[in-house]
Formats: structure tokens, sequence, C-alpha cells
């Protein structure tokens, strides 16, 4: 912003760090602002349970309830603040998530809806397939500890809606005021009441507005069908998200054909996968397109990724290295959505966050979290909700566009997608690391 508006922004900046101090609290001592607490409409959201468990450091308070949790078991990666800088940050890739734009890649909810806690739970309990994140199901297992996925996924939920008022309020009011105008100084609260509750009123309408973004991927059945991938699954009545009766049903010649198609639609101009991902699904090697998070502070600020000259000098600020965000092999299988309409058996969660940094076993291909009904899930869900922040769109579809894929041709594109990892999932499938080559210098 103060490249964009040529103006010194620093004392902007401790006017909405105080702005947050007052409406949020401080990692030790977070807080729901006042505006949401008043309200009934948001009681659901503002528990204050999870908020003191998770927050502050690791330890038990004076209840003997352990507390910290989520600096025991995220901060490394995603920042005491959820800014996905933590120590480790620079060293993996994919950079672990910045949650401050409200941005989340694998979720029921629509393409620029926000996830619901569900979706939260279900990438925290599973972790992220082929990247650093790490799953956290033996949580969900313990009698202790069950609820503590749901904790840690409301508080990401609250760091995420901090980080969008925090960049909303620079984005949009800062915009906005005059160079005398106050954004929020506390002691006018003193000294010109009015003022302040002027101004505190300007912070609660942001407030608000973000917070009304979450409140409408939560609870009421309806809302969560308004995904294309949610519609599908109701519509076609895979019970519990079981897909996999679906293709086994077909006689082998139907699904030749079916594959044939898919095929065909892969490599045509209105699916148009191959562009990105390659004839072959392996994607293509010389890619240079960005995730959403990089994009942010490059290209939409005049900066191009690609010249180091350009983005070096931001790295002071705490910015990491842009990476290019490249679409996904697909002949590996190693899919990173997992839906949450999925049935898993208890004793699939078993050494569910063990496989990274390690070829796959046998046993692991065959590890439910790598299951063919998952990995069909996965793909019809990448197919029709798109992958936020990622380059990768949601499918035109017949039912709101003409000329858009019917449901016949989305299967016929899911069992090709999934042609191309079956023969490479019978011997070891290779995960990728998560960690980047140490000592570069990101
Ligand atoms: C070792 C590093 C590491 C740790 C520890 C870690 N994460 Fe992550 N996390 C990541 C990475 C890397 C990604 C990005 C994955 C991607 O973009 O595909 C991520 C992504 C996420 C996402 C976003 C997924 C999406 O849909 O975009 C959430 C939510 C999340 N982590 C929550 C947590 C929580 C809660 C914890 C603690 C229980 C945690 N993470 C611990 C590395 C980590
Ligand atoms: C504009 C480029 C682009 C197009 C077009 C595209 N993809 Fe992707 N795709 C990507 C990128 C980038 C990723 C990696 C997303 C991430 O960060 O996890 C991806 C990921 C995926 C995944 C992995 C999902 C998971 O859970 O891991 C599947 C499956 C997939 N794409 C299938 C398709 C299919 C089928 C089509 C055509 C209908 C398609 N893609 C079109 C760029 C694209």
């Amino acid at each position: 912003m103060e490249r964009e508006l040529r103006e010194d922004l620093a004392d902007r900046s401790k006017e909405v760090a105080n702005a947050l101090l007052f409406a949020f609290g401080t990692p030790n001592e977070p807080r729901w602002p006042e505006i949401l607490v008043e309200s009934e409409k948001y009681d659901a959201l503002t528990d204050y349970k999870s908020l003191i468990r998770a927050s502050g450091p690791v330890g038990r308070n004076f209840d003997l309830v352990e507390v910290g949790l989520y600096r025991k078991q995220c901060a490394q990666c995603h920042g005491i603040t959820g800014d996905g800088f933590g120590p480790t940050a620079a060293l993996l890739d994919p950079y672990p998530r910045d949650f401050r734009r409200g941005t989340f890649k694998f979720k029921n909810a629509s393409y620029g809806a926000r996830p619901s806690v569900e979706d939260l739970v279900q990438t925290i309990t599973y972790g992220v397939p082929g990247t650093s994140m790490p799953a956290m199901a033996n949580l969900k297992r313990s009698k202790h500890y069950a609820d503590d996925i749901t904790v840690l996924a409301r508080y990401v939920r609250f760091l995420a809606i901090r980080g969008e008022v925090e960049r909303e309020l620079m984005m949009d009011t800062v915009r906005d005021l005059d160079e005398n105008e106050v954004l929020f100084k506390l002691e006018q609260r003193e000294t010109d009441p009015e003022a302040f509750r002027n101004n505190l009123s300007r912070i609660n309408e942001v407030i608000v507005r973000v917070v009304d973004r979450w409140m409408l991927s939560e609870g009421v059945e309806e809302q969560h069908k308004r995904s294309p991938f949610s519609a599908f699954v109701v519509k076609h009545e895979f019970a519990k998200g079981d897909l996999s009766s679906d293709s086994e049903a077909m006689t082998e010649v139907l699904l030749q054909e079916s594959m044939q198609r898919g095929r065909e639609l892969f490599e045509g101009s209105i699916a148009a996968c191959a562009q990105c991902h390659g004839k072959d699904g392996v994607g293509d090697p010389k890619w240079k397109d960005y995730d959403e998070w990089t994009k942010d502070w490059t290209i939409r600020a005049g900066i191009n990724p690609a010249v180091r000259a350009e983005w070096k000098p931001l790295k002071p600020l705490g910015l990491l290295k842009p990476v290019a965000a490249a679409p996904r092999n697909l002949t590996l299988q190693a899919y990173r959505g997992v839906p949450a309409t999925m049935a898993l058996e208890d004793n699939a969660l078993a050494n569910s966050g063990s496989s990274q940094g390690k070829a796959l076993t046998e046993e692991d291909a065959t590890h439910p979290k790598h299951s063919k009904n998952n990995s069909r899930l996965a793909i019809l869900r990448a197919v029709l909700n798109g992958i936020e922040g990622s380059p990768m769109p949601a499918a035109a579809l017949a039912a709101s566009t003409s000329g858009g894929l019917t449901d016949e041709q989305v299967m016929d594109l899911v069992r090709f997608v999934e042609s191309l990892s079956s023969s490479a999932a019978a011997v070891a499938v290779p995960a990728t690391s998560g960690l980047a080559v140490m000592g570069t210098d990101r």
C-alpha cells in the first residue's frame, strides 16, 4: 500500500494494531470483539472455551486443563498470529497457510466462501497428504483429547477473522481516510467519547462484515449444499460420500468408453485440464503461475515474482521467496483434499501422519486415506469446486453455463483422472517430502 499510495503508513499501521488489540486482545489473552459478544446472533461463534484452550503459552491452567494447544501443535509453522510465518515456514514447500486472507483450499464450501468449522476439522484431522501439514488424527481417537481438534479449528477461524479485519481495516478504511482523520485512538475514550464511538463503529462495521461471511458457511444444511460438490454428492445419493460402487458396477467396456470420453474432455477446450496438467497429467515443469498469497504482494503490487531483484527488498518485511504453485502431478495419486463426506473406519486413522517424507509402502497405498473412494471424492471436489487460492479453477457446469460439463461428463473426467494414477498406485507411490532444499535463501 505504501508503494501504491506513495505515503508513509507507519502511523496508520500503529492505529490498526491498536484497534486490533482493543477488539481481539493479544495472543496470550485473546477475546472476541464486544460488538459480537453483545449479539445473540454470534453466540455459537464467540465461545470462550476454545479461545482459552487454544491460545497462550503451552501448559495447564488453574483447573489443570491443558492450554496453549495452538502454540504446541501449529505455531512453529503457521506463526503465533496465523500469518503463515512460523520459525520453520521458510524451509517448507508449499509454505504453511497464512490464515489472514480467509482463503482456504480444501473445503466442501464453494469457491469464494469461507470454510466451515467442519471443513477445518477435516484438514486438521487428516492433514494435507504430500505436504508438511501433519494429520492430528491421533487426537481424535483419544478420549481426553477428542475435542482438541474442534478447539483448534475454531481457533484457526478466530485467527483468520482477526487477520481479515486487520487487512480490511488497512485496505479499505485507511484508503478512504483523509490524512488528518483518526482511525482509532484509545485516549479518545476519555478526551472525546463521541469521536471514539464514531471511530469504533466504523471498525465494528468491518468486523461484522468479515464475520458474517464466515457465518454463511456454518450450520444450516441447506447452505452447505450450495457448493457444486456438495450438491452433486447429494443429488447422486453417494451415501456418506461413497462413490466406490459407481465405477465398479460398470462393465469393463462401459468403463473404458467413459474413460476415453474423459480423456477427450481432459484435453479438450471446455474442461481444459491438459492446459495446466499436461496431456499425460504430469504437469508442466516450466510452470510459472503463483498462488493468491504470493500474487497478493507481488503481481498485484507491481512486483515480478520471477525477478529476484524486485522482490528481495520486501523480504525483511517477513515475505517468503515466491515459489510457483505448480499443477499437481496426477499420476502420483497423492490427492491433498480429503473431503469430509467420507466414512472412515477408526483404524483407518492409524499412522495417518507418518507417510510424510517417505515413499508410501504398499500398505499405505491401500490406506483408506489413499483409498479409491477418497481419491474419487478428491478429484470430484477439485473439478467441481476448484482449489481456491491456487490457479486450479472450478469447472464450468452445464447446469449454470451453456456448453458446460454435464454430470455424466464430470464422472467421465473423474474416471479418466483416476486411471492416470491407478497403474502408478500398484507400485510404491513417492510422496513429496514437503521439505524444500535446505540452505536456499528463502
Ligand atoms: C510442519 C508444519 C505444519 C504444522 C506443524 C501445521 N501445519 Fe497446517 N499447514 C502446513 C502447510 C505446509 C500447509 C499448506 C498445505 C497446502 O497448501 O497444500 C498447511 C495448511 C493448513 C490449513 C489450510 C488448508 C487449506 O484448506 O488451505 C489449515 C487450516 C492448517 N494448516 C491448520 C493447522 C493446524 C490447526 C495445525 C496445528 C494443529 C497445523 N496446521 C500444523 C504446515 C503445517
Ligand atoms: C489453470 C490451471 C489448471 C487447470 C485448467 C486445471 N488444474 Fe487441476 N490443479 C491445478 C493446480 C495449480 C493444482 C494444485 C492445487 C494445490 O495447490 O493444491 C491442481 C490440482 C488438481 C488436483 C488435485 C486435487 C487434490 O485434492 O490434491 C486434481 C485432481 C486436479 N487438479 C484435476 C484437474 C482436472 C480434472 C482439471 C480439468 C477439469 C483441472 N485440474 C484443471 C491447476 C489447474
